[in-house]
């Protein structure tokens, strides 16, 4: 099994080749033995030190609402964790001005805060601090490291530490610390501004394991398709993710794709079934034919551009059975024409494809050749339709989405009326994932701050109890898509069994008067 493939070193010094390479090892080791976000980047500060011969590292998140940085790994025995306002100290200026700073005597540096040495007892003579910043420009953090072992830090660790920042950054950008630093509810922790003294408590730890990749998902059937993902994303295997329409395929594919070590590389999508028949080839591989003047013009397909990365073939049932051969070829040789071409090119790219729809059926029926669907499956994910998740996993999907519409709407999270809450248990979710979050959004835009069941735009008297998927009887009633006549049979008699047959409670549940209930019980022969 390839665990990660170092990136092409270009003019690199060995050096830093060497430390690049031990920061990819740790984010793939990281990977597979599941560590948490913190003990990764505790990993990555101590080889950040050995790579720059330094006594001390520390990497801080900017924390945006509170305009500040915070270590979240460092070599810092003394204290639990340091904030530092943006604009103090060598790390506040860098976050600021965004540049590298290397600093040849501490004591003689402006910039420098000493409060944290008087602290902690510690004596800094010289340091290096650089930004950490997304590929968008945005701020994640600073990376500082105190004290070179033998004299001050060379140009060349300057260029080495830019170098290690930019890798950071893309340890950062999947990590969940920057997320949990996102989120309002974070405990209040030391004062901003303030110098910090023994006397301050030692601030709590962020919690930063939550969801996985902001795939939000407790019970047990997302939780296996989180270790599946844990599995198999270090590897390079072809991964099918099945599953109905608005389960998340989309989802779990990138989360296959940002805990790979082609995370850094692109990430780069084709819907198949958007695309007309004749053009699927063409956007594929690529076109090259001879101008009028002989010169040679060539438009790249999206394997091409997902070279070193990942490309994922959404709904690969719709790839026409002319461009399946190629695919096939591709997955076995590693090479491809383009249209209109003929010589090959080679191709370093993990694949990875989803559908919705019975590939082994279409393979029988001659439309899905059978080689190309082995070579896509090596490995399955199967994702679970949101009604058999259970009720735990909705009500984190409708809290995670009351959030993120609110946000969006700039608004405070509304409250879910019980009653509310009820009919969101109880619907079957066909659309899944995506038909609740355009039902929370919606829901959102019109309630004041409660959301009563009236405002949520689901059909009427279609709850059933179908999400309760804990009770695999309820799920199994709606495997068989029974009739609603023979529906509402079962559901009396569920009624009747649940209420021992106490007709005045049983019809008030179901809303009708107790002669009609009366008369539907015979009707279904359930005296
Ligand atoms: N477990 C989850 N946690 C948070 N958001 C989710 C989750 N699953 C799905 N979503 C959100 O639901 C929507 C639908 O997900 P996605 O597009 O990945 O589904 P899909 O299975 O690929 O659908 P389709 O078959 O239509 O392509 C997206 O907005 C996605 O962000
Ligand atoms: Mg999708």
């Amino acid at each position: 099994m390839t665990l990660y493939e170092p990136p092409d070193s270009g003019t690199d010094t060995p050096a830093q080749v060497d430390a690049r390479d031990a920061l990819l090892f740790s984010l793939g080791e990281a990977v597979i033995t599941e560590i948490s976000s913190r003990e990764l980047l505790r990993r990555v500060v101590d080889v950040l030190k050995e790579s720059l011969a330094a006594d001390r590292g520390t990497i801080y998140v900017f924390d945006e609402q509170r305009n500040e940085l915070r270590s979240v790994a460092a070599h810092l025995p003394e204290l639990k964790s340091i904030r530092v306002p943006i604009g103090q100290g060598v790390a506040g200026y860098v976050a600021r001005h965004r540049k590298l700073v290397n600093v040849d005597s501490a004591s003689a540096d402006q910039r420098f805060w000493p409060k944290v040495d008087e602290t902690t007892g510690y004596v800094t003579r010289c340091m290096i601090a650089a930004p950490v910043e997304h590929r968008d420009g945005t701020l994640l953090g600073v990376v500082q490291l105190l004290n070179k072992r033998a004299g001050t830090f060379t140009n060349e660790d300057e260029r080495t530490l830019t170098l290690l920042a930019a890798q950071l950054a893309q340890l950062l950008e999947q990590s969940t610390i920057t997320t949990a630093l996102k989120r309002s509810d974070l405990p209040e922790l030391t004062t901003s501004g303030q110098p910090l003294t023994r006397r301050l408590e030692p601030p709590p730890d962020i919690d930063v394991e939550g969801g996985f990749n902001h795939i939000v998902g407790a019970g047990a059937q997302m939780q296996s398709v989180f270790h599946s993902i844990r599995r198999v994303a270090p590897t390079q295997a072809s991964v099918l993710i099945t599953g109905d329409s608005g389960t998340g395929k989309g989802r779990v594919a990138r989360a296959l794709h940002h805990n790979s070590v082609r995370a850094q590389a692109t990430f780069v999508q084709i819907d198949c079934a958007a695309l007309p028949e004749g053009l699927v080839e063409a956007e594929l591989f690529g076109v090259e034919r001879r101008g009028m003047d002989g010169e040679q013009q060539v438009k790249p397909g999206r394997v091409e551009q997902a070279n070193h990365g990942t490309l994922l073939l959404d709904e690969v049932a719709d790839i026409p059975l002319s461009a399946q051969g190629k695919l096939l070829g591709l997955l076995q040789h590693h090479t491809f024409t383009r249209m209109g071409g003929t010589t090959p090119i080679a191709s370093n790219i993990r694949i990875i494809a989803t559908t919705n729809r019975d590939l082994p059926t279409l393979v029988q029926e001659g439309l899905f050749r059978k080689d190309l669907y082995y070579r896509l499956r090596v490995v399955q994910i199967e994702v679970p339709p949101l009604r058999k998740r259970g009720i735990r996993d909705l009500r984190l999907l409708v809290d995670h989405f009351l959030g993120i519409a609110a946000r969006r709407h700039r608004r405070a999270p509304p409250r879910i009326h019980p009653e509310a809450m009820r009919g969101l248990v109880n619907y079957a979710w066909p659309g899944n994932v995506r038909e609740l979050e355009n039902c929370i959004e919606s829901a959102v835009i019109l309630a004041d701050d409660v959301i009563f069941a009236h405002a949520l735009p689901l059909p009427r008297g279609v709850g059933s109890g179908a999400a309760q998927a804990d009770d695999d009887q309820q799920v199994e009633l709606f495997e068989q898509q029974p009739t609603l006549n023979e529906l509402e049979g079962r559901y009396i008699g569920f009624l009747l069994s649940q209420h021992k047959s106490n007709r005045t409670t049983i019809a008030a549940v179901l809303g009708i008067g107790r002669n009609t209930l009366l008369r539907k019980i015979r009707l279904h022969g359930l005296e």
